[in-house]
């Protein structure tokens, strides 16, 4: 275990322990408990918090590819509200198709996290060759990123290491994350050495990363899943060198807007889709916010949009998927930022 989180914060001795020894148990009113034992007497740390659900997925993974070490102490003491003050934002759509895991207390990370793992392999295959992918986003964010030669990259939410693939062929040195196990494994595997691939939220404090140590940072269709963007957008900034970019592409905010016929363009809404991948049907669940929440946490978290595209798909994807192309080329369907750290910030 090389990693650390709350637990390990408030009981160092107990790290390793706890990280393999820890086990759950349902309490009154359905909640969990979390029982540390190796210690001299089982010590009980708590039940469902934000934090807790940390140590549950901490624990549960210890025997996944990598140690999570994206949790530190000081995501305890960092402001987690979402940057516009409008009530509207708090409103939250109840969905209209539920996860399997929407009763369990969890965070937006460890439902994701199971939503990913769950679809990992189908996912993948996917979005290598997908209309959306291959012909759209991946095109549009590359044409972002330009010259990577020589360049330290960090691959935000990698997934398959698609990205991450192109950069290391491209010269540049890479680490990718990513908050999915079974997506980790899959990137690690298609790496090799040729990257070094880590699990850990987007969300939380990178504390893998030193401060100002990646000259970009790339996030391809990951920002959705996180509640928090200025807290997120942060940190980028912190592990970003000061002449660096950013690069990401989130869902149009249009486009959820419009599928899920939401009532409230301004609200902050979690939605909740079945994606048909492979053979499966997946339940996927994520955030839409408007255009104006996300440039208020861009300039908050200290960034000036250098860049904003509305891409068209690839003309290839004309002969090869019509109506794939028609739909992608006259319906905005994700959109794309550059930004860079901005002169007036510190
Ligand atoms: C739509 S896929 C995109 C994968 C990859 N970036 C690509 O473009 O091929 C979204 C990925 O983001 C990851 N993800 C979602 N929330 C995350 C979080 N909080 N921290 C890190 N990764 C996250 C998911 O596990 C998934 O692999």
């Amino acid at each position: 275990m090389t990693g650390h989180c709350e637990a390990c914060a408030i009981a160092p001795l107990t790290t390793s322990l706890f990280c393999t020894w820890s086990i759950a148990v349902r309490g009154p009113r359905g909640r969990r408990w979390w029982i540390v034992i190796g210690t001299r007497a089982p010590l009980l740390i708590g039940s469902d918090t934000r934090d807790t659900a940390c140590f549950a997925q901490h624990a549960f993974r210890s025997g996944k590819p990598r140690a999570c070490t994206s949790h530190s102490a000081s995501s305890r003491r960092r402001p987690r509200q979402e940057s516009p003050s409008r009530s509207t934002y708090e409103f939250e759509q109840r969905p209209a198709i539920q996860s399997p895991w929407h009763d369990l207390p969890m965070n937006d990370a460890e439902r994701t996290a199971r939503e990913y793992d769950a679809m990992a392999g189908d996912y993948a295959a996917d979005n290598a060759k997908s209309a959306y992918n291959a012909y759209y986003e991946r095109p549009a964010t590359i044409a972002l990123l330009g010259d990577v030669q020589g360049l330290k990259v960090l691959d935000a939410g990698c997934g398959s290491g698609e990205v991450s693939t192109w950069l290391v062929d491209h010269g540049a040195t890479v680490t990718a994350f990513d908050v999915s196990p079974a997506m980790v494994e899959l990137a690690q595997r298609r790496l090799g050495d040729r990257a070094t691939v880590l699990l850990a939220d987007i969300a939380e404090p990178l504390s893998f990363a030193s401060s100002g140590e990646f000259d970009l940072v790339v996030a391809s269709l990951v920002m959705h899943y996180v509640y928090d963007w200025t807290a997120t957008l942060q940190e980028l900034h912190r592990v970003l060198h000061r002449q660096g970019r950013v690069v990401f592409s989130t869902h149009h905010p249009t486009m959820d807007w419009q599928a899920h016929s939401l009532e409230d363009y301004f609200a902050i809404t979690k939605v909740t889709e079945t994606w048909s991948k492979g053979t499966g049907s997946f339940v996927v669940t994520f955030w839409r916010r408007p255009l104006t929440a996300m440039c208020h946490a861009i300039a908050r978290a200290g960034f000036v949009i250098e860049q904003l595209v509305e891409p068209e798909p690839l003309k290839s994807l004309a002969d090869r998927d019509p109506t794939a192309y028609a739909n992608i080329r006259t319906k905005p369907r994700f959109l794309f930022f550059a930004l860079r750290p901005s002169p007036w910030s510190d």
